[in-house]
């Protein structure tokens, strides 16, 4: 089946989906995009996807004339022609400000382009049970990491590092500390405390970084939002991101060291099967 997408209100096969050359995201990266996970129980925190998209479309001062809340009906339907209803699988959002010739300022622009799209979600089984190895890079990314912006070139060419050196991210360090990686949440476990960067413009704000401090609270578990010193990275009793692609995910290396046992530490797998139950995931881990 070929693959069906939606852009500007229509729904069409991919291949027949053009952008103009003109569009702001090509010229600029001028726009803002989300990734929303479905289960077969639904989709996951679909209101907070939404609510941080309102957020970063008026960061950037773009409007959407027909409102987010349209959104998730088109996402439903998405699914549904793709085959991927009741399967896990990912809806991915974009909208730039439109298509207009190259001028640095904002020019009026009556529409801006919407452009989403379905896909099957990788299983990460294998990497979720025994844990993935990370690098450090330095945070080389602009000061407003807080808005999801399609401008990705340097969380991609900073990941592409971590591929490189056969490591499964890359953990960015900023003025000596841990803001987050390229495309996840870090949480460090420093003597029984999850320990993660505050919110503010150097991170982007994590759904599944609230979710899991959540949990964290609900199971007993203290938390501290603040930045961990780069160095603290090694010493860390356990290690693990969050994203939702990447759920959490244990991290066991780090530039190539162990990270406590090198293996994923008891509260890392608290936290799994408590994010587990909580996605109806029949995934659970016994230690
Ligand atoms: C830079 C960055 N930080 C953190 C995250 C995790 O955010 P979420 O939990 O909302 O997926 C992402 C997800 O794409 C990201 O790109």
């Amino acid at each position: 089946m070929s693959e069906r997408v939606f852009l500007n209100g229509r729904f069409l096969p991919g291949e027949q989906a053009l952008v103009s050359a003109n569009d702001r995201g090509f010229h600029f990266a001028d726009g803002v995009y989300e990734v929303v996970k479905y289960y077969p129980g639904g989709p996951f925190c679909l209101e907070e996807h939404m609510e941080r998209l309102r957020n970063s479309l008026a960061a950037v001062r773009i409007v959407y004339p027909m409102g987010v809340e349209t959104l998730p009906v088109i996402f439903s339907r998405l699914l549904e022609e793709n085959g991927l209803s009741g399967r896990e699988a990912g809806v991915y959002l974009q909208i730039t400000r439109g298509s207009h010739p190259r001028v640095h300022h904002f020019p009026e622009i009556p529409e801006p382009t919407v452009y989403a799209c379905a896909f099957a979600f990788p299983s990460f089984v294998r990497q979720l049970t025994e844990g993935i190895g990370v690098i450090t890079a330095e945070d080389i990314r602009w000061l407003r990491c807080d808005i999801k912006s399609v401008s990705l070139l340097a969380n991609t060419m900073l990941y592409q590092q971590a591929v490189e050196r056969g490591a499964g991210e890359c953990v960015l360090v900023r003025d000596g500390l841990v803001t987050e990686a390229t495309h996840s949440t870090v949480m460090a476990v420093r003597h029984g405390t999850v320990v993660t960067h505050p919110l503010s413009r150097l991170i982007l704000p994590g759904i599944t970084r609230k979710v899991v401090l959540d949990l964290c609270r609900e199971n007993g578990i203290p938390v501290a939002e603040e930045a961990l010193p780069a160095e603290e990275l090694h010493a860390a009793d356990e290690l693990f991101l969050t994203g939702t692609g990447s759920e959490v995910m244990p991290v066991v290396a780090v530039d190539g060291h162990p990270v406590g046992h090198g293996l994923p530490g008891p509260v890392t797998r608290l936290l799994q099967n408590a994010f587990f139950r909580k996605v109806d995931s029949p995934l659970k881990f016994d230690r």
